[in-house]
């Protein structure tokens, strides 16, 4: 035998070795694999059966006259029910069945870690911000120019944003996000809208309508930026005081820190659903010019739309705030219990490498 191929027989019997290895370790990941998803099949059982039960409990209760009992019992059920949610938010889910499974097909979007959700809700956030920085400066220099395939440009720029959005925010509908159903329809209208713009041809009313609409996207972009402030302030607020000690200080502060940051909020919300009333008005005048196409009426309406669906859902808003909020409490608990279970999970699991390297060592 010539010692090349010796040296690759000897390569080959080292290797071998190396594949049993791999072979006990692909075994051991692939019972993992079929355990975890008999646990995750059970836990959403449990789940299933926990909020039956609560939802009897919560209608016998309804009836009965209010006494210590009465109150320390719901309270208990809103306890179990906030529980619940983190334990759902765990689990795998599979995309919603209007938005994301026909966009990217019957695919797990979740996230298992709060970590991982942590980032892409901060990541969403920032995009939203860099786009409403990219539109001000696309509406600054339309405001100051009038360049027609750069106004096209702006529109299909802003087609592809409100499609952008809107699947991000199926994603984290799907990761346990509470984002009101409003504000998800609001971003897919703004879709049709923005296609409205876009064909909207050049005519008189374009001309007559145009400087409305420039100046509405700059004050849009300026309540985006005060908006992520908001929101950003309220999303490191929330995990920080996830780490602290001192539940009651933190979640007394937290709801000061958040009424104060809605109410600086507020006055500029409604500012801009003037604008959206007002140009809906404009539209409805303008859709009696002879020159004006259907557009003109279909956006009309749907600014009208904006404004009446803002409005009230913002107001919605409002009185829920306004609660010294029993939830926020139990949201800081969980997120701290749902560290500690996060670690143990994530201890276990380096366990597992070290093994699993050891015995390749071992090997
Ligand atoms: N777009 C996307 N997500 C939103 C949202 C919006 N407009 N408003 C709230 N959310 C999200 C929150 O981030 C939160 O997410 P999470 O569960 O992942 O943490 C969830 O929905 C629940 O939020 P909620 O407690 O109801 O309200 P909030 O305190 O976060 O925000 C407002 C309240 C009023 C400040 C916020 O809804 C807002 O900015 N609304 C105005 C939007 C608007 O009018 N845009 C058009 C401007 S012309």
């Amino acid at each position: 035998m010539s010692k090349v191929i010796e040296s690759v027989c000897d390569e080959w019997e080292e290797l071998q070795e190396d594949y049993k290895q791999l072979e006990i370790n692909n075994a051991a990941y692939l019972k993992k694999v079929e355990e975890l998803t008999k646990l995750q099949d059970i836990c959403r059982k449990h789940i299933a059966h926990q909020k039956y039960r609560l939802n009897i409990m919560q209608k016998n209760l309804k009836g009965i006259s209010e006494d210590k009992n009465t109150k320390q019992m719901k309270e208990n059920i809103m306890k179990r029910e906030v529980e619940l949610q983190y334990m759902e938010q765990s689990l795998p889910k599979k995309s919603d069945r209007y938005m994301l499974k026909l966009i990217l097909g019957d695919i797990d979007v979740s996230f298992f870690t709060k970590e991982n959700k942590f980032r892409y809700k901060e990541d969403y956030e920032t995009f939203k911000l860099i786009s409403h920085c990219v539109a001000f400066t696309f509406s600054l220099i339309l405001y100051f120019y009038e360049f027609r395939p750069l106004e096209k440009f702006f529109m299909g720029f802003l087609v592809w944003y409100y499609c952008t959005i809107s699947i991000r925010e199926s994603i984290l509908k799907v990761n346990g996000s509470r984002i009101k159903g409003w504000w998800r329809i609001h971003h897919l209208l703004s879709i049709v809208s923005s296609g409205l713009l876009l064909v909207w041809p050049y005519n008189e009313p374009w001309k007559l309508f145009r400087k409305h609409f420039i100046n509405y996207t700059i004050y849009s972009a300026f309540i985006q930026y005060l908006q992520f402030k908001y929101q950003k302030g309220t999303l490191y607020r929330l995990k920080a005081l996830g780490e602290m000690q001192n539940m009651d200080i933190t979640a007394e502060g937290f709801h000061s820190w958040m009424w104060r940051g809605l109410t600086f909020l507020l006055p500029f919300l409604f500012i801009g659903y003037i604008f959206q009333l007002s140009n809906a008005i404009i539209l409805f005048n303008l859709s009696y010019l002879p020159e004006a196409s259907w557009e003109v009426t279909c956006l009309s309406l749907i600014f009208l739309t904006f404004f009446l669906g803002n409005s009230y859902t913002t107001l919605g808003v409002i009185p829920m705030k306004t609660k010294k909020n029993m939830l926020i409490r139990y949201k800081i608990l969980r997120s701290k219990v749902y560290d500690a279970i996060s670690e143990t999970v994530m201890g276990s699991h380096r366990d597992d490498e070290v093994i699993v390297k050891e015995s390749s060592k071992d090997s």
